[in-house]
C-alpha cells in the first residue's frame, strides 16, 4: 500500500509541476490535467480490486487534488474505472466529507431534527437568507451565492441537549443563536 501511495504521490505531483509553471496559458494547464486524470482512472482500474472502498476513495482524492473538487463527470468516470454504479461513489462522497463535490471553501451542516428546530424555529431559513440560497435545500447541499460555502442538513447530528446545533467544516456549534451564526457567516464570507 505504501508503494501505492508512493506512486500516486508522485503521480499528483507530476500533474501539479505543469500548474505551477509560469508561462503556462489556461488551454495547457486544462490538457496537463486531462492527462493527469487519464493516468489516475487508467492507474486505478488496472488494479486488482479497483471496486474496493479504499481504493475508490485514494481515486476520488487524488482527482480532488487535481481539479479542486469532484464533479458529476468526474463521479461518472471514477465509477466507471472501478466498474461501480454511480450511486456507489455517491455514498462514498457522503461518507468522506473531505470529498469535495464543488471547490467550495467551508461546509456548513444545519440540524433539522425536532430538537434543534423547536429550539430556533427560523434558523435554517436565518442561515439560508444570509448565505443567498433560495428553496429547498437537495441532499448533496446548496452552494452559496459566492460560491465559498456549502449548506447541507442532517436530521440529527446526535447532540441534542445543547440544540441548536450545527457543524462547520466538521467541527460542532452547540446552541447558536441567530445572531452568533450571522456574524460567523460573515466572517467566512469576508476570507479572501
Ligand atoms: S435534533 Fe439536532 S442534534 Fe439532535
Amino acid at each position: 500500500m505504501k508503494n501505492q501511495e508512493k506512486k500516486s504521490e508522485a503521480k499528483i505531483s507530476a500533474a501539479g509541476e505543469g500548474l505551477a509553471g509560469e508561462s503556462l496559458i489556461g488551454e495547457t494547464i486544462s490538457d496537463k490535467r486531462e492527462e493527469g486524470l487519464k493516468e489516475i482512472l487508467g492507474y486505478y482500474s488496472s488494479m486488482t480490486s479497483p471496486s474496493s472502498q479504499e481504493n475508490i476513495v485514494s481515486m476520488l482524492q487524488e482527482i480532488q487534488e487535481l481539479y479542486g473538487c469532484i464533479t458529476p463527470e468526474h463521479s461518472a468516470m471514477a465509477a466507471e474505472a472501478a466498474g461501480v454504479k454511480e450511486t456507489v461513489i455517491d455514498c462514498i462522497m457522503k461518507l468522506y466529507k473531505s470529498l469535495k463535490p464543488a471547490p467550495y471553501r467551508h461546509r456548513l451542516t444545519v440540524c433539522t431534527g425536532k430538537n434543534c428546530h423547536r429550539e430556533e424555529k427560523d434558523f435554517l431559513d436565518t442561515i439560508k437568507k444570509e448565505l443567498g440560497i433560495k428553496g429547498k435545500i437537495p441532499s448533496s447541499g446548496a452552494l452559496s451565492s459566492d460560491k465559498k460555502i456549502l449548506l447541507e442538513t442532517r436530521d440529527c447530528l446526535k447532540q441534542c441537549r445543547t440544540a441548536p446545533n450545527f457543524l462547520l467544516d466538521g467541527r460542532l456549534y452547540a446552541g447558536g443563536e441567530n445572531s452568533d451564526v450571522k456574524k460567523l457567516i460573515k466572517t467566512l464570507k469576508a476570507e479572501q
